[in-house]
This record gives C-alpha cells, sequence and structure tokens, in this order.
C-alpha cells in the first residue's frame, strides 16, 4: 500500500550492505557506552553540585524525561530506518518524504560536532589517563599531612601547563580509539563494548560500596536527592537542558550512527529508555561514589572542574586502600571516556567510508590525524595559547560551549521539527510498531514540546 509517497514495506526493505550488531543486548551497551561518559562521571557531579544538588537533580530527570528519550527514539530510528551515517540518513528520509534537500545539513552539522567533541574530549580523558598512572604508582601516598589543596592544585596546574604531558596522553587515548574504531563495528567496536562496559559496571558497583561504607551516605544522599528550590536559577535549567543532551550523547550523530547497526527486530522505545535508564543510574550512583567522601572529608560539593582532581586525590591518599581505590576510580573514567570516544569517532567515519566509497582503515586514519591536529588547539589553549579569543572564552571553553550548548541545542531542535512536520506516519510506524498509541504522543512532543521550551530557554537566555 503507498501512502504519503513512501510505504512501509519500503523502508523496511531498505537495507543497503551493513553490517548490524549481534542482537538488542549488544545495542543497548554499545549505546549506553556512548551515552555514560565523563559527562556522568565528571560533569554530572561538579555541575550537581555548583547548582544547588537536589532541585537540579529534579530538573534534569524531567529533561531526560519528556525531551531526551523522544529525541533519542527519534535518532536511533532515523539511523534503523536508512541505515545510513547521519548525513546519509537526513538526506534520504528528506528525498523519501518530499522535505527539502537541505535537511542532510543536520547531519552534517551533527557530525561536525561528534568530531568537535571528540578534539577535547580525547585531552579531557588524556588527564584521567595519568590521574590513573600517578595513583597507581603512589604518587598521591604521601603521610597525610603533607598532602593538602595546594598540591594536589598544583598537580593538576602542572598538567594542564605542560603541553608535552597533555599530548603524549590524548595520543594515548586517541591511539587507543581508532585502534578499536578501526577494526570495524563488528570486529572492533562490538567485541571492546563487550568487555569494557561491563568492567566498568563492576569498578563502579565496588566503588559505590566501599565510599557507602567509610564516607558520609546520608549526606550524599540528602544532597543529591533533597531539593533545595532556592537554589535553582533559570541558567541551572539551560544547563539541565544541554546536560542531558550531551549525557545521551544526542544531537551529535552518534545515535543515528549506532542506530544503523541495530539489529532490525528490536523494539525502539524499549531500548531508548533502558540507555536512558542506565545512563540516568549511573549519572546518580556516580554521585554516590563520590559525594559521601567529599562531605565526610568536609570539602566542597560545588568545587567545579576540578572537583574530580584536585578534592578527589586528597581523600585518597586519607582513606584505607585508597591507592587502589583511586586508581580504579580513575581507570573507570578512562573506561567511560574510552567507549564514549568509540562513539563520537564512528559518525565521522561512517560518513567517510559510504560517502567515498573509502575503506575503514583509511576512513579511521584520516578522522584519527585531524583529530589530533585540531586536539592541538585545545592543548595550548590550557597553557601556551590561554588567551580569551573567543568572545572571552579560551579555545577548549568556546568549543565545549559551542558544542554542548549551541550546536547541539540547534541539532536537537532541528531533528525535533524534521521527526514532527516531515516525517509521515508510516515512517513512525516504523519505530514504534504498527499500531503504536505512543506515535500521536511522539508527533506532539516533536512538534510543539521540544521546539517550544528549546525556544522559550533560548530567548530568555538572551
Ligand atoms: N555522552 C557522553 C558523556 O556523557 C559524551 C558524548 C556526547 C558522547 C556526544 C557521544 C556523543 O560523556
Amino acid at each position: 500500500m503507498r501512502e504519503e509517497g513512501v510505504t512501509t514495506q519500503e523502508l523496511r526493505d531498505y537495507r543497503p550492505e551493513q553490517k548490524t550488531w549481534q542482537g538488542r543486548l549488544t545495542f543497548i551497551m554499545a549505546a549506553s557506552g556512548s551515552a555514560v561518559g565523563l559527562g556522568n562521571l565528571w560533569k554530572f557531579p561538579y555541575v550537581a553540585g555548583e547548582n544547588g544538588g537536589g532541585a537540579f537533580v529534579l530538573v534534569y530527570l524531567a529533561c531526560i524525561i519528556f525531551f531526551g528519550i523522544p529525541l533519542l527514539m527519534a535518532e536511533i530510528g532515523i539511523g534503523r530506518s536508512t541505515r545510513k551515517n547521519a548525513y546519509g540518513a537526513f538526506s534520504i528520509l528528506a528525498e523519501k518524504t518530499g522535505a527539502s534537500k537541505y535537511w542532510r545539513s543536520v547531519g552534517g552539522l551533527a557530525i561536525c560536532t561528534s568530531f568537535l567533541i571528540l578534539s577535547f574530549y580525547i585531552v579531557v580523558a588524556g588527564w584521567c589517563l595519568y590521574y590513573f598512572y600517578i595513583t597507581a604508582t603512589g604518587y598521591f601516598n604521601v603521610p597525610s599531612h603533607s598532602l593538602d589543596k595546594n598540591l594536589t592544585g598544583r598537580t593538576f596546574e602542572t598538567l594542564l601547563a605542560s603541553p608535552t604531558i597533555l599530548i603524549i596522553s590524548s595520543i594515548a587515548f586517541l591511539g587507543m580509539t581508532y585502534a578499536i574504531v578501526t577494526s570495524g563495528v563488528v570486529k572492533g567496536i562490538e567485541k571492546a563494548i563487550n568487555w569494557l562496559m561491563p568492567s566498568m559496571m563492576l569498578i563502579l558497583a565496588a566503588l559505590i560500596g566501599y565510599s557507602a561504607t567509610i564516607g558520609n551516605f546520608d549526606a550524599a544522599v540528602e544532597f543529591l536527592f533533597k531539593p533545595d528550590f532556592s537554589k535553582l536559577t533559570f541558567d541551572s535549567a539551560i544547563i539541565a537542558l544541554g546536560h542531558s543532551f550531551f549525557t545521551l550523547s544526542l544531537a551529535s550523530a552518534s545515535m543515528i550512527t549506532y542506530g544503523s547497526y541495530m539489529p532490525g527486530k528490536a523494539s525502539i522505545p524499549k531500548t531508548a529508555f533502558a540507555v536512558a535508564g542506565i545512563d540516568t543510574l549511573v549519572a546518580l550512583t556516580a554521585g554516590l561514589a563520590i559525594f559521601p567522601l567529599v562531605f565526610q572529608h568536609g570539602l566542597e560539593p560545588g568545587a567545579g572542574p576540578g572537583l574530580m582532581f584536585i578534592s578527589l586525590p586528597l581523600i585518597f591518599n586519607d582513606i584505607p586502600y585508597g591507592q587502589l581505590f583511586g586508581s580504579a576510580f580513575f581507570f573507570m573514567m578512562f573506561i567511560a571516556a574510552l567507549t564514549s570516544g568509540i562513539s563520537l569517532m564512528e559518525p565521522t567515519v561512517a560518513w567517510l567510508e559510504q560517502r567515498f566509497n573509502w575503506t575503514r582503515k583509511k576512513s579511521a586514519a584520516l578522522t584519527a590525524f585531524s583529530l589530533w591536529l585540531v586536539s592541538l588547539g585545545t592543548v595550548f589553549s590550557l597553557n601556551i595559547w590561554n588567551s580569551p579569543a573567543f568572545f572571552g572564552k579560551n579555545l577548549f571553553d568556546a568549543l565545549d560551549y559551542l558544542t554542548a550548548n549551541v550546536f547541539m541545542t540547534l541539532g536537537a531542535l532541528a531533528t525535533a521539527i524534521f521527526c514532527g512536520y516531515c516525517l509521515k506516519t508510516n515512517q513512525l510506524k516504523l519505530l514504534f510498531g504498527e499500531e503504536s498509541l505512543a506515535i500521536p504522543a511522539f508527533r506532539a512532543t516533536m512538534k510543539y514540546l521540544v521546539p517550544l521550551f528549546i525556544l522559550a530557554l533560548a530567548l530568555t537566555s538572551i
């Protein structure tokens, strides 16, 4: 039956030779590997800390439920129904629905976003590798009265001031990401994820158990879950929205690209709920691993980006088995960053492969090399080129702001409008199943809820 220009069967049959993963579980692991990253373990605790704890967490959860999950379903669906990279996926859908071919630029923007994020993500992931190394080799293991905040602060400053260490550590991280991506979707990514995700979860569980036993667990629970609305500002709502996109890896081509490898039969809504559930659980439990120790040591929960690298080493030096706990902690951050890094590299590689018919090896090599070049900008902006040349920010902060706040918000807005106004009902049936009651709700969310909320936030912030 031909309805609104495209039949369900036609789309279902549209399967260019494309590798897909073994089953739904692999997809869930890969997508949650993408979602769970430095955003959960490093950014979420300090952002929640700076924005008043519980009240921020509530707004963040609302953003995940009302905007994050529907958009996640949309992106997985866009990838799976076309089996293409983000640019190709938007091109095909625009053509099939008779929408303007320029919608493909939304896919293009998403690929640029993932590339730019990865260019500074590898630098921060390099910090984790470096901290894993120095913690494991006992650098912080000194008599406790001689380890003070000045020392841990200086250690962090010395790291940022050294282009050599930053370059070596980011190349080490980039090299591992490259090695996995270049080996292929099944032989590289799937295989690596099957090891990395369970290991990360195990370490996290062990850390929470330990931290709950020796730390001030009640204070942490109160801080994270007792809302104090007086601390909630308008700005924190914008931050919560931006972070919910970032943490679910939305508007950055990762979920569309991974969606294109998702097995045909798995349910998209169930899968999206599972991925968002795991991601949120990890963000909250990371808080429960960190804050009990922070409170017990009378440290500041809103210490900002340095929370992880300046405050935590003080604690590791002071608790029993601190060296082991500390190294496990930074190793876990590294694994979480690696599974996200893979998903940030894959969109560009898949695009080069499909667009120019290049081999995976060539596409991955070119992507990795250009990433390295661009990452030097971030490295130098932390030391020899630390100038506020970009609207009062250095390059690192500017890239972070531009991708997480501007590109992702724009991308999410455009994706919502595309799904709400351009996709036909039978294409949505592919997402949700033939008779699903979710279709009208999804359509309304994409048409009105997401655009209005994003526009309102954008206007008020201007
Ligand atoms: N979601 C990842 C994190 O929380 C970051 C990421 C963003 C990964 C966009 C892929 C795409 O760290």
